[in-house]
């Protein structure tokens, strides 16, 4: 099967933070997932690089705009890397390929674009168009970025949401378009009643910074139309048929940018023609004393500071597990120190290190593994058995945190048996029937290890260590008090 899965661009008036690896984490566990399951997985990311406050930051610093692009864009490139993120595509929406594409699309879309005149608020945090009644609810300050909404009079292009408007709405209610977690959907159709036509262009007078409108040398698109593109530019539309990987299998996004994800861009698939993607999943977001972290509130902790302190598995460990897929949930050093120490290194590291010494003493073999049916031809096979139908449908219904708790609690439970049946006072007894046990107790690691391939890189490590022709415990523990990197 072809799953295609993609991730919101982050602006790049800045350098990633914290709260950026939601999104690269829950895209990624859930493309090793479907590898896992067979399929061919095409995974985008990239980088939005056009708009008002990434011009104005910039000027700010007094830095060419397209030199200061280019520098954040690598440095998000590195910090997705950085993550173990194992995407197929990058794009940037400065890509000359891409603003290409994106001035066709405009153009297909024509039918359903008018001109007309823009007077009301804007916030540059947000890059978003303001009601005046949001304004009034919020008394004219964005709670997001806690800044005031901007007054715009401007001439603008339109886009006729209003002509898609009944189409998305039963899309969203049948679920064809199927928006996760379910209580965001009624948010959505909330918003998509009141949403009125969206204006799609400013002024080059108010933003320079911007893909040029066809055929309107003083109009360029507004930011938000020009990124939503990049999910089908990446695949080469308009000049390539998309078939092979449209619609998406799931869309990754934060709860501030679904409005954008759920409304706009079906609104514009739509109006081209294509299909919706299948599935819009929603996370929450990533808090600093139960405060968004955000680069204009300016509480961000540098996700590459906590990388480095227990490395990459603790960092995917905590935020898979800790980290609620669709709540808003704290980062706090304590907890993660705790998720550290007392989870993955106790649980897992020691375990790990613990069943291969007593498999090193004991003499198990890979040959001894394979006439006892754990491993077949040198390798472990998982089955996918109805052992495992609970994970199965936690993954597949996107529910990771809950999916990784399962698996620990499968981890958990391997500790639990070698404390209750003693192999080592077996050992004493019947070394054969020792053997016997211990085989088994492979077998049970593997595959409560298999469960966790999707989230922890580690993984891989332990089914090697398993799986060789003879089992040797690591040098040093897989998640040491003491992380070197
Ligand atoms: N450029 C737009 C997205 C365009 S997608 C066509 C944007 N950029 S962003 O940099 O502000 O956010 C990028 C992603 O990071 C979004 O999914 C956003 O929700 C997410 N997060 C930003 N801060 C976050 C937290 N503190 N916690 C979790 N995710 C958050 O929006």
């Amino acid at each position: 099967m072809k799953t295609y899965v993609t991730t919101a661009i982050p602006y790049v008036n800045g350098v990633p933070h914290l709260g950026h690896a939601e999104d690269y984490l829950l895209a990624d566990i859930y493309s090793r997932y479907r590898k896992m399951r067979g399929d061919d997985v095409k995974f985008q990311a990239g980088t939005d690089e056009h708009g008002n406050k990434i011009e104005k930051k910039a000027a700010e610093l007094s830095k060419d705009v397209k030199i200061y692009v280019d520098e954040n864009s690598e440095k998000f490139k590195e910090f997705i890397k950085k993550l173990g993120v194992e995407y197929t595509d990058f794009i940037r929406t400065t890509d000359e390929s891409h603003e290409q594409l994106v001035q066709k699309i405009w153009q297909k879309l024509d039918s359903h674009i008018y001109k007309s005149e823009y007077k009301g608020w804007y916030c540059e945090g947000c890059e978003r168009f303001v009601t005046d009644n949001e304004y009034k609810e919020n008394n004219g300050v964005c709670p997001d970025h806690q800044k005031p909404y901007e007054h715009l009079s401007e001439s603008n292009y339109y886009f006729k949401v209003s002509d898609f408007k009944d189409e998305i709405k039963s899309k969203i209610e049948s679920n064809e378009l199927k928006i996760l977690p379910e209580f965001r959907k009624n948010e959505i159709l909330k918003l998509l009643a009141d949403t009125p036509d969206v204006s799609i262009s400013r002024p080059t007078a108010h933003l320079k910074w911007g893909v040029k409108v066809p055929g309107d040398d003083e109009q360029v698109m507004y930011v938000w139309m020009d990124a939503l593109s990049n999910y089908i530019t990446v695949l080469g539309y308009p000049d390539k048929d998309i078939s092979d990987f449209w619609p998406a299998s799931v869309q990754v996004v934060g709860k501030d940018i679904l409005r954008f994800h759920a409304i706009l861009w079906p609104a514009m698939l739509l109006g081209l023609g294509l299909p919706l993607p299948k599935v819009l999943l929603c996370h929450g977001f990533i808090l600093a004393n139960g405060q968004k972290m955000s680069k204009s509130i300016g509480n961000v902790v540098d996700p590459i500071e906590v990388l480095d302190k227990h490395g990459l598995d603790a960092f995917r460990y905590y935020f898979s597990r800790h980290i609620d897929t669709f709540a808003d949930s704290d980062f706090t050093w304590e907890k993660y120190e705790n998720a550290y120490n007392n989870e993955l290194a106790n649980d897992y590291g020691n375990l790990v290190q613990r069943l291969s010494n007593l498999c090193k003493k004991n003499e198990i073999t890979r040959d001894f593994l394979e006439k006892r049916k754990v491993l077949e031809d040198g390798a472990f096979k998982n089955t996918w058995d109805s052992d495992d139908a609970e994970y199965t449908r936690l993954m597949d219904n996107f529910e990771f945190s809950k999916g990784i708790e399962y698996a620990w609690e499968k981890i958990q439970a391997v500790n639990k048996r070698i404390e209750d049946t003693k192999p080592w006072s077996v050992a004493k007894e019947n070394p054969e029937e020792a053997k016997i046990l211990l085989s088994s107790l492979v077998g049970d690691l593997l595959n409560a290890n298999e469960m966790l391939k999707p989230f922890l890189p580690a993984a891989k490590t332990v089914e090697d260590i398993f799986t060789n022709e003879k089992i040797e415990p690591p040098k040093t523990p897989l998640f040491p008090k003491e992380f070197k990197k």
